[in-house]
């Protein structure tokens, strides 16, 4: 069945993972953030498609991006999903050790004296993939000599909301990291990402914190006064807050929307998440800078921490969703926060969300599965499928 624009993808497009590798060589993905790394020496690991990979943070204050395997017997190189390295790479298998800025053999115990001067030793590296770092956000792409001029282009969009948060300068801490394998078609976990006609129905917490009008685009006389409310409050505070919703550059949408009224973060009781404040605030703002990268993220800045998720595929019908809380790097856990706490908001909606997607994965997956149309409040929904269509042909 040939895609329709406007219409969901159909079932060879969902589950052909050879078009979803295109995708991921072609175009930059999201993979974290300086704050799931904050110093030398620390690492996530994630995976694509069944290859492992590692960020991690250099001696030399760079954060790159390696295969997670051994040359020597291919054995993961790094176990964790993330932590802080020793001061070499070093593989649990045969203790073959690493470089850490480079990735190049620093030492191969048990194969002779003359190996380290040999070629094989020579070629005997860790394999480093493209990483391009904006605003404090980590993009990697599949592809060795990726092109980073549509990275320059986002930077360049989102750089007036995200620069007072400066998270490219450091000054922030990892409070907590989750992932799950989610049995659910990663294309369908993005397209119940990218509307919240799903919200009402299925999110009631949320829906104390913000108006789905938010999401959606539409209008309310109620969402209305809550925006301009905080426009008032934005633009007297010098803070952009006007939507770019994939306009000027397809892969990412940024927008500053109202939470409820006196709601301090995104947390269900409207209390703080963290009791340090970031992103240059001197007080607690009933807002969210938001940001959706295609193809496969969501980010949230408040004024007292960043929570962003991703999504990489799996195989067709199962894929890993990742989930970090950054805050301010003195933020003191059981002081300033409660990880039950500051957590509590994405890990409930996402486990909402990832039941619905499981539904829609196992949907798709039937012999009478026929894509449907878009609702016009999901024309973000339209918007990532043109896109992906069109990157990954
Ligand atoms: S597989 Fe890594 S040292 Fe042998
Ligand atoms: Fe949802």
């Amino acid at each position: 069945m040939a895609y329709t624009s406007g219409f969901g993808f159909p079932s060879d497009v969902l589950f052909d993972m050879e078009r979803a590798s295109r995708v991921l060589s072609n175009k930059w993905f999201f993979v974290g953030t300086r704050g799931d790394v904050p110093a030398p020496r620390d690492f996530l690991t994630f995976e694509v498609l069944g290859d492992e990979f590692m960020l991690l943070h250099g001696s030399d204050g760079v954060i790159r991006c390696f295969v997670n395997r051994c040359a020597h017997q291919s054995a993961r190189v790094l176990k964790q999903e993330t932590g802080t390295c020793a001061a070499s790479l070093v593989c649990p298998n045969h203790q073959w050790s690493y470089h850490l800025n480079s990735g190049a053999l620093r030492a191969a115990p048990m194969m002779g004296r003359t190996f380290m001067e040999s070629d094989v030793a020579e070629r005997s590296r860790l394999t480093e993939i493209s990483l391009h770092e904006v605003a404090g956000m980590l993009f990697a792409c599949l592809d060795h000599d990726a092109d980073p001029t549509d990275m320059n282009e986002v930077g360049s969009i989102i750089g007036p909301y995200t620069d007072p948060f400066a998270l490219e300068a450091g000054g922030y801490k990892l409070a907590h990291h989750h992932r799950e394998v989610v049995p659910a078609n990663w294309l369908m976990v993005m397209i119940n990402n990218r509307e919240c006609c799903h919200c009402r129905q299925n999110h009631r917490g949320l829906l104390d914190l913000f108006d789905p009008s938010s999401f959606n685009g539409a209008t309310s006389a109620a969402y209305d006064t809550m925006m301009a409310d905080g426009i008032g409050r934005w633009e007297a505070l010098g803070r952009a807050w006007q939507e770019q919703a994939f306009t000027a550059n397809d892969s990412v949408r940024v927008a500053r929307y109202p939470l409820a009224e006196s709601w301090k973060s995104i947390t269900f009781d409207g209390e703080p998440a963290s009791h340090k404040l970031i992103g240059g605030w001197d007080d607690y703002d009933a807002s969210t800078l938001s940001m959706w990268f295609n193809p496969n993220a969501w980010v949230h800045f408040t004024s007292d921490h960043i929570a962003t998720n991703w999504v990489l595929p799996i195989d067709g019908d199962s894929c890993t969703l990742y989930s970090s809380w950054i805050v301010h790097e003195d933020a003191v856990e059981g002081v300033d926060y409660d990880v039950g706490h500051l957590t509590e908001v994405w890990r409930v909606t996402n486990a909402e969300d990832v039941e619905l997607c499981n539904s829609m994965t196992r949907g798709a997956q039937s012999s009478y599965y026929a894509p449907g149309p878009f609702a016009p409040d999901e024309q973000f929904c339209t918007q990532f499928c043109d896109w992906y269509m069109r990157h990954s042909d």
